[in-house]
């Protein structure tokens, strides 16, 4: 265990963190020239476009220093605030951690939140300060943000460039000199951390674990204890580029084990395993169970498809435990899922997954958070409302309950005021204002998680000029008025439009709606009344006018390749299309209220 080191990187996005974790993978050598391509860690498609680490994974290299040799299992976390429990755990399996900081960004939301963590799992953390090579970088005043920061000396910042290779050594260095050596009982029970799992459709979900005490050995009978399922490990072995099967796993070491899962829901991140037969009486603190966040139904356009669906979803949900699915039935959409996801980023990469992998073209609904609902039924019990169309009828609704975050925004301080004001806007209350250097600001509001579902980041980006970092983290469910907002197109009610609002920004937000759908609802032979109404209040009409003209017309009858074009044009356009009673809906128009203004 002396020669181990366990350690993770964490930063701000785009701070650097992948491709320094690259430069350590060169310095030793852990990588052949055949094996190297940029950008390792991210080994998903999807991830490599986004440039976001999704999923966590491991990776262990050997490093030797005057003919001792040292294991560092670098352990990688998601950069994305939709995954921060998996952040969470992945630090939990370590005892050190780089922290990078871009020598032209300084710290920023991301960094202070990961830190955080970090020293809640008591992790010993250095400081890199990356991308020294810029010319737009400011070594010295952004050390002394660190310095600030952190507490440390001067000296205990690296800098560092992840480009050029400079300070890498320094680096290595460090792990060894700075990182403890991990600690544990190779003769107690097995008590291992479940830090992550990935799923392989051939050989069913590898299971990542870091071990406290004893040891897990192949063939072992091993037991899930928040589960309690007992499997045997069948395959076990360490991470590299590939996997490198063991006989034997040691406490302080960071393994993976292969028993055979073929459902993903079935490994919990954040659970421990151990022996079936003599089972430790001390789980890893810690574990907890993910509860998705952003609610939103998914309909297949082809009505055909819902079969298909099912088993798309069915499939994506054996390798994405997050991801939770229930029938649902919406009269304008027919059959579908109401699914639940992590946050928006990864609604998102189901919506794009079902695309690429199983070629499913979808309709995704408004998207919303889930409320508790009161009813004025004794005893008072909670309904959990993720659907519009659950909620209780106003004259028999008590109250209603929101969850709410706690957001932390670091900008420059030109740019407080605007920020304030949107935050307020978005219902949001300061609760903290704190300035770390001069000219950056922190400021700290309980906003409701609802608010930023909807173009929150788009909004902050812009009142700042990209100037602004944010993080969040849930702090409960708090009360709110809230109503149920309908669209009726011509003059059908259409529930797959359907949204919870705060009745202070319903009226508005109703108008936009009215307005949005106006803009994005095709014309047709007919005028198409649009409104927005609370129960049977209409509370906004526009129309959209009915269409004059063949839309080839304005090319003259001339170019008959033009109009060709033209229709085809029309024809994919249609792909996305839903028709509800006698009007088309374009896809655009069931996600307009996230993008209203
Ligand atoms: P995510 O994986 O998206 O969280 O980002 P990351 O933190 O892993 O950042 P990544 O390694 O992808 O780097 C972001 C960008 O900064 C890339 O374009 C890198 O090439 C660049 N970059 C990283 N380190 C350095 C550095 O030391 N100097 C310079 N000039 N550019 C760097």
């Amino acid at each position: 265990m002396k020669h181990i080191r366990n350690f993770c990187i964490i930063a701000h996005i785009d701070h650097g963190k992948s491709t320094l974790a690259d430069r350590l993978l060169d310095a030793t050598q852990t990588v052949t020239e055949r094996e190297k391509q940029e950008q390792l860690l991210d080994n998903m498609d999807l991830e490599r476009e986004r440039g976001i680490t999704i999923k966590s994974h491991a990776i262990q290299m050997y490093h030797k220093r005057n003919g001792e040799e040292f294991t560092f299992n670098l352990i990688d976390t998601p950069g994305h605030v939709d995954f921060s429990y998996e952040v969470s755990r992945s630090i939990a399996a370590c005892e050190g951690a780089l922290l990078i900081v871009d020598a032209a960004q300084s710290i920023q939301a991301q960094t202070i939140s990961n830190l955080y963590l970090a020293l809640e799992n008591d992790l010993e953390i250095i400081p890199v300060l990356n991308k020294v090579d810029l010319p737009s970088a400011n070594p010295e005043e952004v050390t002394d943000d660190i310095v600030d920061l952190l507490g440390c000396d001067r000296e205990d910042v690296i800098p560092a460039s992840a480009k050029t290779g400079l300070g890498i050594d320094t680096i290595l260095d460090a792990i060894i000199d700075r990182i403890p050596s991990p600690k544990g009982n190779p003769e107690e029970p097995l008590r291992a951390l479940v830090f992550d799992s990935v799923y392989n459709p051939f050989r069913g979900v590898e299971t990542y674990f870091r071990v406290f005490d004893g040891s897990i050995k192949k063939g072992q009978k091993i037991k899930f204890v928040a589960t309690n399922k007992t499997y045997s490990a069948d395959e076990i072995g360490t991470l590299k580029l590939v996997q490198f099967p063991q006989k034997e796993i040691k406490a302080g070491d960071v393994g993976y084990v292969i028993t055979g899962i073929k459902d993903a829901r079935e490994v919990k991140v954040g659970d421990t395993i151990t022996d079936a037969e003599n089972p430790t009486t001390k789980a890893v603190a810690g574990f907890e169970d993910v509860k998705p966040m952003v609610f939103a139904g998914i309909y297949p356009v082809d009505t055909e498809d819902y079969e298909e669906l099912r088993n798309s979803m069915e499939k994506l949900q054996l390798n994405d435990a997050s991801l939770v699915f229930q029938p649902e039935s919406s009269a304008a959409l027919g059959f579908g899922f109401r699914c639940g996801f992590l946050g928006m980023l990864h609604l998102e990469i189901i919506q794009e997954r079902l695309e690429r992998e199983f070629d499913m073209t979808v309709i995704t609904t408004v998207p919303n958070v889930s409320y508790l609902a009161y009813t004025n039924k004794e005893p008072e019990t909670p309904i959990s409302v993720s659907n519009p169309s659950d909620l209780p009828e106003p004259s028999t609704l008590n109250r209603v309950e929101e969850p709410y975050i706690k957001a932390s925004i670091i900008t420059k301080a030109e740019f407080v005021g605007s920020v304030m004001s949107l935050c307020i806007e978005k219902r949001g209350e300061i609760t903290n204002q704190t300035y770390l250097t001069q000219d950056r600001v922190e400021l700290s509001f309980d906003m409701p998680l609802a608010e930023i579902v909807f173009d929150f980041y788009d909004r902050l980006k812009t009142v700042s000029k990209g100037y602004a970092s944010f993080d969040y983290s849930p702090i409960g469910m708090r009360t709110s008025k809230l109503v149920k907002v309908d669209v009726l197109l011509n003059a059908n009610k259409v529930d797959a439009l359907s949204a919870l609002l705060h009745v202070d920004n319903a009226y508005d937000i109703g108008k936009k709606m009215c307005l949005k759908l106006k803009e994005l609802i095709p014309r047709q032979q007919f005028d198409i009344p649009i409104q927005a109404a609370i129960g049977a209040k209409i509370i906004a009409r526009e129309t959209v006018k009915a269409l004059r003209k063949d839309v080839t017309a304005k090319c003259y009858g001339g170019d008959i390749s033009r109009k060709r074009k033209l229709l085809e044009k029309q024809k994919k356009g249609k792909k996305r299309m839903r028709a509800v009673g006698n009007v088309e809906i374009p896809q655009e128009a069931f996600m307009a209220v996230l993008k209203l203004n």
